[in-house]
């Protein structure tokens, strides 16, 4: 084989005159007056070669054969091209180069679809293939952002006293609020395996183990509903310390995100990265993820809303539940039907309805404009309303009025393009509460997972009100994204038993499931917290995707099944007789 001697994406003007092999794959073929022009390319870019057939007629008739993604070897010239043919949108596209000789290494079969044009098929068409889907420039670009990414995070770590350790991928269930994939064992038949939904009770394990401060970069498996930011097997960057509280692990996290944005993408983050407290974020945004991109925040209008008599606010106010509202450019946008849209939108979120106002320069107009002449002037001067907005505004209990507002923001925003790209607005979200009360199981459910530490001062609370105690979490969230998440932990065991009493956990279940924890926990725990990042959200950010598969090599479709190898699969009856298993029925 003609081994090559460049790659396609280096030859430049001063490279004029060499000879070299280059290898690679047949990106697009022209033939023009006699000619032959092939874009040859690798991974390092695109060059094209040029066959002649006053130079040599043999190879230009081998070239005829050739079709796209065949993959060939040749040996040429470098020449420059003539001022008129260069190509400035190519690095490589002032030379090219004259081939005299071609071998061919492989004939590809007809494409399923056009490896340059990666918008000519379909996802599924493109999953199938998704071999051929990795040859794309986006996908190339993605894979080589992700490698980048994660070679920044190690060396942040590596550099900082960190100690990467792997941690087992079959292990027994810890609950993380996902569902857990389940493997079967043969020799314990009957017993299964979990895959770890993170490996949150080992990396405190080695804070027991005396290893203080530890990172992987480690797939995580949680068989849960899949949306354009979840897989079910995704990347966490893990971080654990010990002797630490709060500011030291936001610390950290920010040199090592500052360091990534940095080396990447050539971004510098904000320093310090903002906090916000939940109830802030709540109140503002309507959302624990809040995107600081664009404004038109939420304002709570309660008190104006109480002096009108529209019976959809009286109500709600009368019932102590919340009345609030936006205010975003119109400008005749907002038509009958763009609003009908917009409330169907919104009543997917859990909206009752969406009421609005049109602001004219005479004040207010349309939608309950005329339940609202007492207050126009109030409720303008409330947004700093100008003529041209629109007001949406939102009635119902505290729970739910902010977070469909919260929704609302983010698809007018989206739907009126106000959001601005390529820049990032980092924020920290502290304080969260510590438990949510789950209605259907009567019981509370840690908001974060249930080794988090409860705050200080809301100790007591644990015992007397715990729906109002605040814990030691944090989550980092860039552009709306979550894209991590810890807490300071519970290094008591004592404590940690009250914590699964709180959340309805007996006491027979947590040593069933957590006896070894709750064990470890006594022997001298260092105080430790944590975080873990979702790479693959990271990497969506720094490579301005918004769909998680575009980083992911080789991912999984929404319903959790790979269109290429075709998993999950049967299997043999065989395997099955081995692991004591018996299908009651397939669908
Ligand atoms: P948490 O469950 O918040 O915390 O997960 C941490 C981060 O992982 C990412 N992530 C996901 N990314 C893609 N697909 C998914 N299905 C998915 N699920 C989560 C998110 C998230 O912020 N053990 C704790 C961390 C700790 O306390 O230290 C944990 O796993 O970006
Ligand atoms: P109705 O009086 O039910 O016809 O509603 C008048 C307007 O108020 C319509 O635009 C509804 O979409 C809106 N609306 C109804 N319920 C609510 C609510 N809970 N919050 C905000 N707007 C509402």
């Amino acid at each position: 084989m003609l081994k090559r001697t460049a790659k396609c994406g280096e030859l430049r003007k001063n490279d004029a005159g060499k000879s070299v092999v280059l290898n690679g794959w047949v990106n697009r073929r022209r033939n023009l007056g006699g000619l032959i022009f092939i874009d040859l390319r690798d991974r390092y870019g695109i060059t094209q070669i040029v066959f002649d057939p006053d130079k040599n007629k043999s190879v230009l008739n081998e070239a005829k054969k050739l079709s796209y993604e065949d993959v060939i070897a040749v040996r040429g010239t470098i020449r420059t091209r003539p001022g008129e043919t260069i190509n400035k949108d190519m690095i490589t596209g002032e030379i090219e180069l004259l081939v005299n000789e071609l071998e061919l290494l492989n004939k590809s079969a007809t494409l399923p679809f056009m490896v340059a044009d990666r918008n000519s098929a379909l996802e599924d068409h493109r999953l199938k293939y998704r071999y051929l889907e990795l040859r794309t420039k986006e996908l190339q670009k993605t894979l080589a952002i992700r490698n980048k990414t994660a070679q920044a995070v190690r060396q942040y770590y590596s550099e900082n006293e960190f100690m990467e350790i792997e941690t087992p991928v079959l292990m027994k269930s810890t609950p993380e609020g996902a569902r857990d994939f389940i493997v079967p064992s043969r020799i314990h038949k009957g017993k299964f395996y979990a895959l770890p939904q993170s490996p949150q009770t080992y990396k405190q394990l080695l804070m027991i183990g005396g290893f203080d401060k530890y990172f992987q970069i480690v797939k995580c498996f949680r068989d849960e509903d899949l949306r354009a930011d979840r897989q079910p097997e995704f990347t966490q960057i893990d971080v654990e310390m010990s002797f630490v509280d709060e500011s030291d692990i936001l610390k950290a996290t920010e040199e090592m995100l500052t360091h990534v944005f940095k080396t990447v993408i050539d971004v510098e983050l904000p320093n310090p990265i903002p906090r916000m407290t939940y109830a802030e974020a709540m109140a503002r945004f309507g959302s624990d993820k809040p995107d600081l991109r664009f404004g038109y925040e939420i304002h709570s209008i309660n008190d104006i809303a109480g002096k009108t008599d529209f019976k959809v606010f009286q109500s709600v106010i009368e019932t102590s539940g919340a009345v609030a509202g936006i205010c975003v450019p119109d400008n005749g946008f907002f038509s009958r039907k763009q609003i009908d849209i917009l409330t169907k939108e919104a009543q997917k979120y859990g909206a009752k309805g969406l009421a609005y106002v049109k602001v004219t320069e005479d004040g207010l107009d349309k939608g309950i404009a005329k339940f609202l002449t007492n207050v126009e002037k109030e409720l303008i001067e409330e947004f700093n309303a100008k003529a041209g907005d629109i007001l949406f505004f939102v009635a119902d209990s505290m729970k739910n009025t902010y977070p469909v507002l919260g929704s609302v923001r983010l698809i007018v925003a989206r739907t009126l393009n106000l959001i601005p790209q390529n820049i990032f607005k980092p924020v920290w979200i502290t304080d969260f509460p510590l438990f949510d009360w789950n209605e259907d199981e009567k019981r509370f459910i840690a908001v974060h997972h249930p080794f988090t530490a409860v705050t200080k001062k809301d100790l007591e609370l644990l015992e007397t009100d715990p729906g109002k105690a605040n814990s030691r979490a944090y989550d980092i969230v860039i552009n709306g994204y979550e894209i991590g998440g810890g807490s300071i932990r519970i290094h008591d065991s004592k404590m940690q038993i009250k914590m699964f009493e709180a959340l309805g956990i007996d006491d027979q279940t947590a040593k069933d499931k957590f006896g070894f924890l709750l064990e470890a926990l006594s022997y001298g725990t260092p105080p430790h917290g944590g975080i873990a990042l979702g790479l693959d959200r990271l990497v969506m950010l720094l490579a301005g995707v918004n769909n998680i598969r575009d980083v992911i090599a080789f991912p999984k479709t929404t319903s959790a099944a790979s269109l290429m190898d075709g998993s999950p699969s049967d299997v043999s009856e065989e395997q099955l007789k081995e692991l004591n298993i018996e299908l009651i029925e397939k669908d």
